[in-house]
């Protein structure tokens, strides 16, 4: 698959450079208001009644800060946070090793949670209800099982996908929050904020700029920043102003609404070659080459969620909106 700059999924480089430009507490976190609000609530509370915090699940579209707000909770618990993945635990005996190493009250940030191999699921149910774990000793006939108390801990899991959740995992996480997609006047302010983080002087019309192309997400809106900010210290004199943002973009090929040549590659085949559709998701990844799940979990969410595109029975259908942005002429009318 093609690397793009609008993609939502964080590279190795860019997980530390996010850890470095995190905000710390929830004050500073933008954003996200419903669940914030909850979730100071939630840990005001347990803080009074000198508790664990309930176990939290966040869920949402990658890139809006899950991890972010992991280690905001651990922060505002005042608690250690230990960070693993789903797809990290392949044994029953890595999830023992990290359970039996934390602290009372720490909190343990698995992400991608929906990853997690379902016998190891089944050693985190008693561990998440009754902070124990089962240990299954020895083989065959004289195998024993002995019961492991842990400490209380938070489990905070994070996954892209709610519904690939097993029920009864889902059910055990006391607390459920849904990240949305940011308003371009969130992305602004993240802009802005993390220009002041980069030390990079930004006009508010570049902030603007840049947010109206990061496709919702905070992940891109930085990413784009610091290409951008490449090309004003390069290019220019370092400071960001609308010009050098504007034309930095056009290089980048990330389009007024942040889409790229792939979004322009799919829709321009459905509307030369199935005039506009429905066409089927196979046929259309035969098409331009591209497997259909990447179709599906990469390039569509996105066209789907700003109308570009519409899914039905019969295939996808490319809208009216899409064919005014790409200054083709609308069909039938
Ligand atoms: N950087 C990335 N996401 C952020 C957010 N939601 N608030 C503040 N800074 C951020």
């Amino acid at each position: 698959m093609e690397e793009r700059i609008i993609s939502s999924e964080a590279d190795i480089g860019e997980l530390s450079f996010e850890s470095s430009l995190r905000p710390q507490r929830l004050q500073q976190y933008i954003g996200q208001d419903k669940v914030k609000e909850n979730l100071s609530v939630f840990i005001e509370a347990a803080k009074l009644r000198q508790e664990t915090l309930d176990h939290v699940l966040l869920y949402g579209p990658p890139g809006l800060g899950k991890t972010t707000l992991a280690s905001i909770i651990a922060n505002e618990m005042n608690v250690h946070i230990r960070t693993t993945a789903g797809p990290a635990i392949e044994r029953t005996g890595d999830l023992a090793a990290i359970l039996s190493s934390l602290q009372p009250g720490d909190v343990l940030f698995i992400d991608e949670i929906h990853r997690l191999p379902r016998a190891i699921e089944e050693v985190l149910y008693p561990a998440m209800e009754d902070f124990c774990l089962d240990i299954v000793i020895g083989k065959g006939p004289s195998a024993r099982s002995i019961r492991l108390d842990l400490p209380p801990f938070t489990l905070v899991g994070a996954t892209t996908r709610a519904g690939a959740l097993s029920a009864p995992l889902r059910d055990r996480f006391g607390v459920h929050c849904r990240l949305e997609y940011y308003t371009k006047e969130q992305l602004e302010e993240i802009v802005i904020r993390t220009s002041d983080v980069l030390e990079t002087e930004i006009d508010q019309s570049a902030a603007v700029e840049i947010a109206g192309r990061s496709r919702g997400t905070p992940r891109i809106a930085n990413r784009l920043l610091k290409r951008v900010r490449d090309f004003a210290q390069v290019r220019g004199n370092g400071f960001i102003d609308m010009e050098i943002a504007r034309k930095s973009l056009e290089l980048l090929q990330v389009d007024r609404l942040g889409l790229d040549h792939i979004d322009h590659k799919l829709l321009i085949a459905i509307i030369d070659r199935f005039r506009g559709g429905p066409a089927g998701l196979e046929t259309i990844a035969a098409t331009i080459g591209e497997e259909a799940a990447t179709i599906e979990d990469v390039y569509e969410p996105y066209l789907l969620q700003i109308g570009f595109l519409q899914r039905t029975p019969r295939g996808r259908i490319v809208t009216d909106l899409a064919y005014r942005h790409l200054g083709r002429e609308v069909p039938g009318k």
